[in-house]
C-alpha cells in the first residue's frame, strides 16, 4: 500500500519545505531524500539533472510513496514537465519561485534570488509575465555558489557570496526578496543583515498547502490519529 509522501532536494535546502508541510499534515509519514552528493543542481545541464531526479523518482516509488513533493524550485521548473509526461498516475508537487506571491502582495522591487538553472529556466519567466504589473519591477539574480555553500556549511563563502549579490542593491528601494532556492531560507537572517527593511518570501507554505490539497482531493489522508514517521536517506551514504 502507497502510503507515504516522499520529499527531495539536492541536499538540506528542502528540509525547510518538509517542515511546512509537516506543520499542516502532522499525522503523515515521511520519506526525505537528500541528494547531496549532487549537488548542486542549479548548475547541471537538462539532460543531467533529468536523468538524477528521475533515479530519484523511481527510488521513492520503489518505497510506496503516495506523492512525491519536487522541494527544489530548479529541479521543479527545469524538469517537472517531463516528469508529469513520463509518470502519467503519479501526483507530483512542485515548488516555484514565489513571484506570484511577491505581485500579489503589490511589492514593487522584488529581487528573485535563485540558482542559475531556476533564472535560466522558461518557467521563471511565465511567471513573472503572468503575475508582474505596471511598476512592479522583478530583478533576477542567479547566484552561483550559494546553494553548494550553504550545503557544506561554508559560512564564511556564503557572507562573501551574499556581499558580491546584494550590496548593490542596498541603494535601491528594494522591498522584496523571493527566495527562490530552498537552501536559501536556512540564510534568512543573513540576507536581513544586509537588505534589513525587505519582506522575505517563500514558497513552502503554498507547497504545503498544494500537498493537502491534492491528498485530500485524491482520499489519501492518513486517517491516523497518531504521528507519523520520519525517514531520512542521504545519497552520500548509499
Ligand atoms: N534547493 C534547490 C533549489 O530550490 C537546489 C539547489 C542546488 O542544488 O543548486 O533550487
Amino acid at each position: 500500500m502507497r502510503n507515504k509522501i516522499g520529499i527531495f532536494d539536492s541536499g538540506i535546502g528542502g528540509l525547510t519545505t518538509l517542515e511546512e508541510i509537516r506543520k499542516l499534515l502532522p499525522n503523515e509519514s515521511y520519506i526525505y531524500y537528500a541528494d547531496s552528493k549532487h549537488n548542486p543542481y542549479g548548475e547541471k545541464s537538462d539532460e543531467e539533472l533529468y536523468k538524477i531526479v528521475k533515479d530519484i523518482v523511481n527510488k521513492l516509488l520503489e518505497k510506496k510513496v503516495k506523492i512525491i513533493v519536487i522541494a527544489c524550485n530548479t529541479a521543479t521548473t527545469r524538469c517537472i514537465e517531463k516528469l508529469r509526461n513520463d509518470y502519467p498516475k503519479i501526483l507530483f508537487v512542485g515548488t516555484e519561485p514565489a513571484i506570484k506571491v511577491a505581485c500579489d502582495n503589490g511589492y514593487n522591487n522584488t529581487i528573485v534570488m535563485a540558482t542559475p538553472g531556476t533564472i535560466a529556466s522558461e518557467r521563471i519567466h511565465d511567471l513573472i509575465s503572468k503575475n508582474q504589473r505596471e511598476n512592479q519591477n522583478i530583478y533576477l539574480l542567479p547566484c552561483e555558489g550559494l546553494a553548494n555553500a550553504i550545503e557544506t556549511n561554508d559560512l564564511k563563502r556564503v557572507s562573501k557570496l551574499l556581499h558580491e549579490y546584494l550590496d548593490g542593491y542596498k541603494e535601491k528601494s528594494v522591498d522584496s526578496v523571493v527566495l527562490g532556492c530552498t537552501h536559501y531560507p536556512h540564510i534568512k537572517k543573513k540576507i536581513l543583515n544586509i537588505l534589513p527593511n525587505v519582506k522575505l518570501i517563500d514558497g513552502n507554505i503554498g507547497v504545503a498547502n498544494r500537498v493537502k490539497y491534492l491528498l485530500e482531493k485524491n482520499k489519501l489522508i492518513n486517517k491516523s490519529k497518531k504521528t507519523g514517521t520520519l525517514e531520512i536517506i542521504n545519497s552520500n551514504n548509499e
